[in-house]
This record gives C-alpha cells, sequence and structure tokens, in this order.
C-alpha cells in the first residue's frame, strides 16, 4: 500500500525549483500568488496541515499553535530566525519546529559587511549625487567618509554569521572585538585574533563599528536599549542585519538626529515593515528592505534544507534543524 504524501502548506512563494521539488515528494499546498497570512488564514493552514512551512511574516502564536489539527506534527521554518513563532506552545503540543541555519551565513554577513562599507564610505549618498544630476567634479574636501582600516568592530553575537562577519572585516584590516553569552573556542578566538568583553557595556564604549549578530529572544530584546546606545562613541557606525526588536529604535533614531552618532546601517527594523519616520530623513543612515539573505542561491539552500528536515521527519528521524526552547 503507498504511504500517504504529508500535506505540507507553504505560505509564501518560494523558489520555483524548491516548490517544484515538494511538489514531487509532498501532498504540497502552495502560496503562488504570495499574498501574506494573516492570523486567520495561519490558523486555517495550522488546522489542516501535517506541515506547515512558514516564513518571518507568518506570526505562528499560542492562538495560532491551539488552533492546529491533531495532524500538525512539523513547523518547517523557511529561515534561521525563530521569533515569529511560539516554540515552546509548539514542543508543548508535541508540534516539531525547525529552521534553516548555516546556509545563509555568508549572504548575511556579506551584507553586514555591505553595510559598514555603505556608511562609512556614503556609498548611497554618492549615488544619490550622480542621480541627482549634481556632480560637477571631483573636490578635494568633498564627500569625505571614514576609513574602516585600523579601527575596531565589535559583534554582538559570535554564531556563525558573527565569526563569518569577522573573517570579511579582517581582510578590511579591523580588529575584532565581540560580546557573546560564552567566549569562542580559542581555536577560532586564535584565528580571528579577537577580544572577548564579558560586559557589553564596556565593549559598547571602545568600539569605532557595532554589529549586531545575535538571535532575537526574549532576553536579547531591546538589548541595545536607549542607555546602552548613549554608552556608543559619537564617531561610531552601527549595523544590524539581525532582527529590529534587539535595538530601541526610536532611541537610536533621537541619539541620530541629534548627532550623537556617525550613522547606522539597518536591514531590520523593530517595527517591520515599519521604520521610524526620523531615518528616513538622515543622510547617514542607509536602510535596507530586510534583505541581508536575499541571494537565489541562499533561498534554493534554505528552501533545500526545509526539505530535508521534513524528509528526515517523515522517515521518523529527528530533522537535523529542530529548534527546541532551551536553545531561546
Ligand atoms: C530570512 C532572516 O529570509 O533567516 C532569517 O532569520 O532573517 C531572513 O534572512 C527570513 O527570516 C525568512 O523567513
Amino acid at each position: 500500500m503507498p504511504v500517504r504524501k504529508p500535506k505540507v502548506v507553504v505560505t509564501r512563494k518560494l523558489p520555483d525549483p524548491v516548490e517544484t521539488r515538494m511538489c514531487e515528494l509532498f501532498e504540497t499546498e502552495l502560496n503562488l500568488d504570495d499574498t501574506p497570512m494573516d492570523a486567520a488564514a495561519l490558523s486555517a493552514a495550522a488546522a489542516r496541515a501535517d506541515v506547515l512551512v512558514s516564513t518571518i511574516t507568518d506570526r505562528i502564536d499560542a492562538k495560532v499553535i491551539a488552533a492546529a489539527g491533531e495532524r500538525l506534527k512539523l513547523i518547517a521554518n523557511f529561515g534561521a530566525g525563530v521569533d515569529h513563532i511560539d516554540v515552546s506552545a509548539a514542543t508543548e503540543r508535541g508540534v516539531t519546529v525547525t529552521n534553516t541555519p548555516g546556509v545563509l551565513t555568508d549572504d548575511t554577513a556579506d551584507l553586514t559587511m555591505g553595510l559598514i562599507m555603505a556608511v562609512s564610505r556614503r556609498l548611497v549618498e554618492g549615488a544619490a549625487v550622480i542621480h541627482a544630476g549634481d556632480f560637477h567634479g571631483w573636490s578635494p574636501t568633498w564627500m569625505l567618509g571614514r576609513r574602516i582600516g585600523g579601527k575596531r568592530l565589535g559583534i554582538i553575537g559570535m554564531g556563525r554569521i558573527g565569526q563569518a562577519l569577522a573573517r570579511r572585516a579582517r581582510a578590511f584590516g579591523l580588529s575584532i572585538h565581540y560580546h557573546n553569552r560564552k567566549p569562542v573556542s580559542p581555536r577560532i578566538a586564535e584565528e580571528l585574533e579577537a577580544t572577548y568583553w564579558e560586559s557589553l557595556d564596556q565593549m559598547l564604549a571602545r568600539m569605532d563599528f557595532v554589529s549586531v549578530n545575535c538571535p532575537h529572544t526574549p532576553g536579547t530584546y531591546h538589548l541595545l536599549s536607549a542607555r546602552r546606545l548613549k554608552l556608543l562613541r559619537p564617531h561610531a557606525i552601527l549595523v544590524n542585519t539581525a532582527r529590529g526588536e534587539i535595538i530601541d529604535e526610536a532611541a537610536l533614531a533621537a541619539m541620530l538626529e541629534a548627532g550623537e552618532l556617525a550613522g547606522a546601517g539597518l536591514d531590520v527594523f523593530e517595527h517591520e515593515p515599519n521604520v521610524n519616520p526620523k531615518l528616513l530623513k538622515l543622510p547617514n543612515v542607509v536602510l535596507m528592505p530586510h534583505m541581508s539573505s536575499a541571494t537565489i542561491e541562499g533561498r534554493i539552500d534554505m528552501g533545500e534544507k526545509v526539505i530535508v528536515n521534513i524528509r528526515t521527519w517523515m522517515d521518523g528521524h529527528k530533522p537535523p534543524d529542530r529548534v527546541i526552547p532551551s536553545m531561546l
């Protein structure tokens, strides 16, 4: 007797090769017009699926989990961050949650380095001058930015992405400093010549660049609070490709507006997709619409990870990228 294929509901449009393979392997319900699902649509999806393939735009809270049918057994998230999923509620109900770590590390680290460069060397401002037809010739004192080499980069969160950023940053002549729950292994610390700061406050007060690369958890919400932001040196540049909620965005915008911080590069926002209107007016801020993992290769690899997680679960094994509440 043929084994029943699991019913997989995919909440957003995924790259074609991923959707094609999912349709071969599972009884797959796609979202071809890519309309984000509201709470009611998500609850209905959770009620009819064996597996829900979610993304960051799906708020899978305790209510959605409670609405899930008996058959929902796996939430295979397309993305590394799972702060939009109530993992504890899912786990209590016997629903496994998986994510896609590793395959978006390099793309995210690339874009983080890009933001460091874009803000310090005024790339967006310079490009805007050209597009506005305002380039009337070179001048020795015009459009001056700040050199990157020889400065200190403080990385908050030294996991995969933090380490990949550190490798890139070293090639640009930055010295590496980091704050993490615990120090990295001596082998990695030596490779990166990285200095560990147990005190985030002390690190912030000494850096030229600060990059946020930790996950958003209850413990990291507003980790960069108004008080901590004030510790940054006025010439420092802050970049965030992790989650907006880690920074008090209103406090950051106020400081940038007041000239208390040299600049910021933000790929994520506290109230995404809304952006604090103050930030939109500032020339020393580079804003990106949550693009750090947005490469075609990265998104296909993420889909591949989702498929592997579903397949191993189907075969009765523990999926490789399980997220458990104690990790958060
Ligand atoms: C993803 C991200 O594309 O993986 C993450 O955590 O932030 C993004 O780069 C997004 O979350 C997809 O769900």
